[in-house]
């Protein structure tokens, strides 16, 4: 009789360590074909996963593409209230008749069946193959399973070992939210899906936010601050959610930036208090872990400085305050020649970008924050012989300003 496999969860997102544990369980209960089914969440209750049904299902099939023998079943999700085991199991036996059902639990569903829903009816119609996480709780897996035996009927379990993957989603999810690395975790294609769906879900926030030409100009940022990662060996994914919300409070009004400052009490300099152009970027980086859930201090201090910089620049500081100023949309006359220059030397391009700011502020009569002083001391260091003129020349672009 074919073995069918049934592996349930809630995927969200679906991992190594759930992959690990499938080619574990197709192997070792010697799996003839196998149902990987995420678990129905009712819609009130999927904030806390973060993702909709529809996403958890994608991301739970590309990440069983290339199993033989696998199939992604979604007819938990297709039914409107919580599914229970006892009801998909009944499914399962109507749909797959010459099929002997077998479950995957881990160790704690294991030590918990007696008190699933029905749990009786379980036992009529699946074998359960219990797998050890650890390896460490093989008796006491086996006592359980005795014990079920001495107090249910047609209990058919086996015990086994998977090989350990200490993983959660919880700390996936978290990692996808802060824009930190976690490749490592979860099959290739569901990271590509997953670092693709985060622009996506934030992009609709800044929506109802941003004015669409706004909208235009931050996008650009994003890409361009994510060629620039690319580039110059940074974080492409901090550089793309940077480049998105670096200007979430530029149309903010002084009311709504100063309510921020007053929440987080804020330390204003002069300079600040009554330079609006500053604004944004301050209190963006206040309102960045509230309304984004974004907590990633590279981030933060990322916008915070888009606009003036800093002493001592980290690599994605110096990204975002030159991604912004060259991005494609920006269409002023010298553009080419700062976008070529990034490309080549990111700190050369931020110290240029600097250089022709101040003198803007100059000739406008407006004053230069000390954080675009110190930026630009630091850099000139650095670069001690470099001018614009010099540089242009070298690249053979005429003279004009930013
Ligand atoms: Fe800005
Ligand atoms: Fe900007």
């Amino acid at each position: 009789m074919t073995r069918l496999g049934i592996f349930g969860g809630t995927f969200a997102p679906f991992h190594r360590g759930h992959r690990k544990a499938l080619e574990a369980f197709l192997k070792q209960a010697r799996i003839d074909r196998c149902l990987v089914i995420p678990s129905g969440i009712p819609p009130h209750k999927q904030k806390t996963t973060m993702f909709t049904n529809a996403q958890r299902l994608e991301m739970t099939r590309l990440a069983c593409k290339d199993l033989p023998h696998t199939e992604v079943c979604d007819w938990e999700l297709s039914r409107r209230e919580k599914s229970y085991t006892c009801n998909t199991l009944k499914w399962i036996c109507e749909t797959y008749p010459d099929c002997r059902p077998v479950l995957y639990v881990g160790s704690d569903m294991f030590l918990t069946l007696q008190d699933w829903y029905c749990p009786q009816e379980i036992f009529d119609r699946a074998e359960i193959a219990a797998f050890s996480r650890t390896g460490e709780d093989l008796t006491e897996l086996k006592a359980h399973g005795e014990w079920l035996k001495q107090n249910f009927n047609h209990v058919d379990y086996t015990v086994y070992t998977e090989p350990p993957f200490p993983v959660s989603s919880t700390e996936i999810r978290e990692k996808w939210e802060k824009g930190e690395d976690f490749s490592h975790l979860v099959p290739a294609e569901v990271y590509r899906y997953l670092v693709d769906l985060r622009p996506t879900q934030l992009y609709e926030q800044l929506e109802a936010r941003l004015s669409p030409k706004r909208l235009t100009h931050v996008l650009g940022v994003m890409e361009e601050a994510e060629e620039l990662a690319l580039l110059h060996g940074a974080d492409t994914e901090k550089a793309r959610i940077a480049g998105l919300l670096h200007d979430i409070t530029k149309e903010f009004t002084r009311e709504e930036h100063f309510r921020l400052f007053e929440q987080y009490n804020y330390p204003l300099d002069e300079n600040l208090k009554t330079n609006k152009n500053l604004w944004h970027a301050h209190s963006a980086s206040l309102d960045l872990p509230e309304t984004f859930g974004i907590t990633d201090p590279e981030i933060i201090s990322a916008v915070r400085y888009h606009t003036t910089g800093k002493a001592d620049m980290t690599p994605l500081e110096a990204i975002l305050f030159t991604a912004d100023a060259i991005e494609p949309n920006r269409g002023y006359d010298d553009l080419e020649f700062y976008r070529q220059l990034a490309r080549e030397d990111l700190y050369k391009a931020a110290y240029l970008i600097t250089v022709w700011t101040m003198e803007d502020l100059k000739r406008r009569n407006l004053p230069c924050h000390r954080d675009m002083t110190e930026s630009y001391e630091f850099l000139k260091q650095r670069f001690p012989h470099v001018t614009i003129d010099g540089e242009k020349q070298r690249m053979k672009h005429p003279t004009k300003g930013l």
